[in-house]
């Protein structure tokens, strides 16, 4: 990670769909977590974001619930910092709705996200989906953030955070939106599927093979790490014997994230050996993580009233910062107040 940030106010969101996964583990709520310590961050289950795709609704409202308690349970402080639903603060609707009329259309046509989610009919996906950046803008500067902890994934959803902030500036002439900057780790910015090192671990992927679940139990992380695709090859003693090996690679940047140790004392330590024993450690550093936090989660979920009013309580604390903030751009634009 580069220089921690200190005195920010931080954003970030997470799609309360299916179970979180080491990708989003390791590239972005390790950092949520860590980063509570010198500022003041706010968290959001982005069940609107969620809705860009169809939902069963039981299952959403079960998600959410869930994903508070996984939350919860890796570290998140909801009395010091915020933990909301995006739905329950109107405020990211209503500034959604302002920068839908901000961003050009040929913005939007840029976005490789969409594209990719879109698939080859894009014309049968949902208008949320293809204006799925302009909310995520209204997430983070609905509270005027400036740092946003994320995978290298939305990267390219910030840079446009930050055209619609200027454009908005330039166009009512006043300096209201600040400019914001990801917090993207360097190792874990992009978690590879542990069975296709060329395609990123991802929820959406029908096996789950290729990815290891917060919630795993510690026999199908260690089944999951045996079978993830490897090569014939011993582990090199230097990271330039990693090029081209994209499934070790990723493997050896997982371990070295957990064990707190750059890819050079990785390879110090397993160069020349053999996958079986670099998955075998691998998988105890896993379990060591994970385990935790699956248990925690499990006390969390017996309390649904107590997760409830978490989210009650963050939503209040939320919409009393964003509130202000988005009537005066409402007030900006000529909306009647
Ligand atoms: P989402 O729910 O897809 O993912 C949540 C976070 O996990 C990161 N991530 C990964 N990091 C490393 N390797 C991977 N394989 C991997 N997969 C996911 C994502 O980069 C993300 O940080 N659009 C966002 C949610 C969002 C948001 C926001 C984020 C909505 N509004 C405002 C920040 C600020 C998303 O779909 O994340």
């Amino acid at each position: 990670m580069s220089v921690k940030p200190s005195g920010k106010r931080v954003f970030s969101g997470i799609q309360p769909t299916g179970i979180p996964h080491l990708g989003n583990y390791l590239g972005a709520i390790q950092n949520w977590v860590d980063i509570q310590q010198n500022n003041e961050c706010i968290y959001c289950l982005v069940d609107m974001h969620a809705l860009t795709v169809w939902q069963d609704p039981i299952a959403l409202k079960k998600q959410v619930l869930e994903q508070t308690a996984i939350l919860l349970a890796a570290g998140i402080d909801p009395q010091k910092h915020i933990l909301f639903n995006q739905s329950s603060v109107s405020a990211h609707a209503r500034l959604a709705w302002i920068f839908n009329c901000v961003t050009r259309i040929g913005w939007m046509n840029r976005m490789t996200q969409f594209k990719d989610k879109a698939g080859k009919n894009r014309e049968a996906n949902s208008v949320g989906l293809y204006v799925y950046p302009n909310l995520m803008a209204a997430d983070i500067l609905a509270y005027k953030a400036t740092c946003v902890p994320v995978g290298e994934d939305q990267r390219q959803h910030l840079e446009l955070t930050n055209d619609i902030a200027l454009k908005f500036n330039y166009d009512y002439e006043r300096d209201f939106f600040p400019q914001v900057e990801g917090l993207i780790p360097k190792i874990s910015a992009r978690v590879m599927n542990l069975r296709d090192g060329s395609k990123k671990m991802s929820k959406s992927d029908p096996s789950k093979q290729g990815r290891i679940e917060l919630l795993d139990e510690n026999d199908e992380i260690i089944n999951k790490i045996k079978r993830a695709k490897s090569d014939s090859e011993p582990l090199p003693s230097e990271k330039e014997g990693l090029v081209h090996r994209l499934e070790a690679l990723n493997l050896v940047s997982i371990y070295s994230v957990l064990a707190k140790q750059t890819i050079k004392q990785v390879l110090q330590d397993f160069g020349g050996k053999g996958f079986s024993v670099f998955k075998s450690a691998l998988s105890d550093l896993l379990i060591q993580e994970i385990a935790p936090i699956r248990q925690k989660t499990k006390e969390l979920l017996a309390d649904e009233n107590y997760l409830h009013n978490i989210l009650k309580q963050g939503s209040a604390k939320a919409s009393a910062i964003a509130e202000p903030i988005v009537s005066e751009a409402e007030y900006i634009v000529g909306f009647l107040k």
